[in-house]
């Protein structure tokens, strides 16, 4: 891989405000030299960890944002007020957002196109469940996340997007992937791109990442793929400790 892994922490709702500033504070100082490295802790605790990381390496981005940028939108958060704040990237499209909030394709479609017109960086996810997978639909789902989330949306030279794959049944359940099967699946959304965007777009603004029960005993099973161009870590990246080991692994 000629590009540096990207290691993004995926906090969910998992730590307080506290707690979530006393991780920041113990990763300041990791050594992350060889790989990017991202926190994506909650919208109360986005502001504390970014002005505890702003001298590190270390970039900080939000789970989820809105798809307009203001209005008479009770409950919701801009994706320009992300990047005031500091934020760099942006989770979107979660299995958990798809299930618990009934978050669709469409949304995911509109959401990033904001992320991207304010500047933050779009971390796509997209999944199979355990359903679809039995039923023999896996690569149908994926092909479908990715073409109504990504198809049509503008992209400048210098900007990124990042596509998690996460096999929903995976998430949290520790235990990953056969990194074989990622790579393969990795292919399947990469050739999706190819039928929307031109090669050249392909090759220079989208990066596609594995995520589910990550931790440092697989990490670099993963990042070694060379169609794989980093992790999203949930559960391992909570503790100082296992985050710095997924880190020094990569
Ligand atoms: P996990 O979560 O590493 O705990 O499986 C990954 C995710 O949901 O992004």
């Amino acid at each position: 891989m000629d590009k540096k892994p990207i290691i993004i922490g995926n906090w969910k709702m998992k730590l307080g405000i506290a707690e979530s500033l006393e991780l920041a504070k113990q990763l300041k100082h990791i050594p992350a030299k060889n790989v990017d490295v991202v926190v994506c802790p909650s919208f109360v605790s986005l502001s504390g960890v970014i002005d505890t990381l702003r001298h590190s390496s270390i970039s900080v981005g939000a789970q989820d944002c809105f798809w307009e940028s203001e209005g008479a939108f009770t409950g919701e958060t801009s994706a320009a007020y992300l990047r005031e704040i500091g934020a760099s990237y942006v989770i979107l499209g979660h299995s958990e957002r798809r299930k618990y909030l009934g978050e669709t394709d469409e949304m995911v479609h509109k959401k990033i196109k904001m992320a991207l017109t304010a500047g933050l960086t779009p971390i796509v996810c997209v999944g199979e469940t355990f359903e679809q997978r039995q039923e023999g639909s896996k690569d149908y789902v994926l092909i479908q996340q990715t073409v109504k989330a990504l198809e049509g949306v503008p992209l400048g030279a210098d900007q990124r997007v990042f596509i998690a794959y996460e096999p929903v049944w995976v998430i949290g359940s520790g235990q990953a992937i056969d990194p074989a099967e990622a790579a393969a699946t990795h292919q399947v959304i990469r050739q999706s791109l190819f039928d929307i965007f031109p090669s050249s777009v392909v090759k220079s603004s989208f990066s596609i990442i594995y995520g589910g029960s990550v931790d440092a005993n697989t990490v670099n099973d993963f990042t070694s793929l060379e169609n794989t161009d980093g992790v999203l870590v949930g559960g391992a990246s909570l503790t100082a400790d296992s985050f710095r080991d997924i880190i020094q692994k990569a």
